[in-house]
């Protein structure tokens, strides 16, 4: 799939979104392996749908979707979906996934930084898993761009690998998560996985999250720190 024309062009110095970061995703057969340590969940899609609101006629934005799950459920209930992403790969995964149940959902080969939401103001963005892949100051753009697309009122969800834990705690927090969330090769991701996004992806503290989210134009309607190295937040576009 080209580059959609919802995307738009950037100097030089821009950072490049279309260069993988982190784990191989790049071929069939690593985003069929994605899918599957990513144990996706229909329910817990509906789930987290029933959660944000979104309804037959909501139109929903999830940016990096990867395999498409959520925005998938999405359209199965009658919400105007949309299914963004970097990766040719990923969105053919995602489209496929879309066929099989005879959902049908506007699918966008674009970034973060460079997706143009053409199709009037979302009531709900979401992102899962996937903000991380951008250094901090590019997220800051990002998210000025997810307000851009918003209606005001409007919900934006994200989900990611976002530290609450003292900053000074680093090292034994990080051991730890890595120690307990690796799992054997074909059993989900290894150790390697996780030592490979926190050494190459920007994973990065809540309080900063906190401050890009408030200058993007969001209040934050909740922030629930899962764990010390996931969480969420939930916030509304003013
Ligand atoms: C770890 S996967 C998460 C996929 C999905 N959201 C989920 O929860 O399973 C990260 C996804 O982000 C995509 N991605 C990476 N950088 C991106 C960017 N700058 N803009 C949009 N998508 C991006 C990758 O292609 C991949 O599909």
């Amino acid at each position: 799939m080209p580059r959609s024309d919802t995307t738009r062009p950037r100097p030089a110095w821009f950072f490049r979104e279309y260069e993988p970061v982190g784990i191989d995703l790049g071929s069939p057969a690593a985003v069929a392996a994605y899918d599957r340590n990513q144990g996706t969940d229909p329910d817990a899609d509906d789930a987290l749908l029933d959660r944000l609101g979104v309804v037959a006629g909501s139109r929903l934005v999830d940016l990096a979707c990867g395999t498409g799950s959520l925005v998938v459920q999405a359209a199965r209930r009658g919400a105007e979906a949309h299914g963004v992403d970097v990766s040719e790969e990923m969105l053919a995964f995602a489209q496929a996934r879309a066929e099989r149940v005879g959902a049908s959902a506007g699918w966008h080969r674009a970034g973060f930084l460079d997706y143009v939401h053409r199709a009037g103001h979302a009531d709900v963005v979401t992102t899962k898993s996937a903000l991380h892949q951008l250094p901090d100051f590019w997220k800051q753009q990002a998210l000025l761009n997810v307000a851009g697309m918003l209606r005001p009122g409007g919900t934006f969800y994200l989900w990611d690998v976002i530290f609450s834990f003292p900053p000074a705690d680093f090292e034994e927090r990080l051991q730890r998560w890595i120690e307990t969330a690796g799992r054997p090769e074909d059993q989900g991701f290894t150790r390697a996985d996780f030592e490979a996004h926190v050494r190459e992806e920007f994973s990065t503290y809540a309080w900063i999250l906190e401050g890009m989210l408030e200058r993007a134009g969001f209040e934050i309607v909740s922030h629930a720190p899962r764990t010390p190295t996931h969480g969420e937040f939930v916030c509304r576009r003013r």
